[in-house]
């Protein structure tokens, strides 16, 4: 009798596994359909990017090197910041001459920096008077006039870049990719 009542139960509690089997069922079914899609969009959005990125020529895109900057009438008596080029042109009367604000220890844009007073200073055993210096915002390098080095971690002084006049417009062009020596000058 014992058995019997518990074959009842166990009709009972199978009955009502199998009355629940139809909404676990579907729902068991549905999420692994839905990791199965997931996977599915995954893998072709993969492969898509691929594809695109196939198409898509592997370039860097960086600044030019040689570049124009304007007439050389443009530009003031004494020194003219180019911010986008990082860029210094000095000029004095019908001479030019470019230096780059690069720091040579990381590469952070050196800032000029006006004196309140000219001060004489010995550079590679000349005197000259100066009224400007330049100050590394990142580690503290500072740089004579000409931009020799004299302070801070820089290894060696700003670089001197080539400045050239533009034969079909009489624009100056400063080559970053060609170092001169302190004294060049450009007569224009
Ligand atoms: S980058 Fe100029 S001192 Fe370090």
């Amino acid at each position: 009798m014992k058995s019997s009542r518990l074959s009842h139960k166990d009709e009972a509690t199978e009955k009502a596994a199998t009355e629940q089997e139809p909404k676990l069922k579907p729902s068991r079914r549905s999420f692994f359909h839905r990791v199965g899609l997931g996977a599915l969009f995954a893998a072709v959005g993969g492969q898509s990017y691929g594809l695109f990125r196939s198409l898509v020529p592997n370039v860097l895109y960086e600044e030019p090197r040689r570049f124009k900057v304007g007439l050389p009438a443009d530009f003031a008596e004494g020194s003219t910041f180019l911010d986008d080029r990082r860029v210094f042109i000095f000029r004095e009367k019908n001479t030019y001459y470019a230096m780059s604000a690069a720091c040579p220890h990381l590469g952070c844009t050196v800032k000029m920096v006006n004196l309140s007073e000219p001060q004489t200073v010995e550079i590679k055993g000349k005197s000259v008077e100066e009224k400007w210096e330049f100050h590394c915002p990142c580690h503290g390098s500072k740089f004579r006039c000409e931009g020799t080095n004299y302070s801070g971690p820089a290894p060696r002084p700003l670089d001197w870049v080539k400045l050239e006049v533009a034969p079909e417009d009489g624009q100056l062009v400063v080559n970053m990719s060609e170092n001169v020596n302190q004294n060049f000058r450009l007569t224009v």
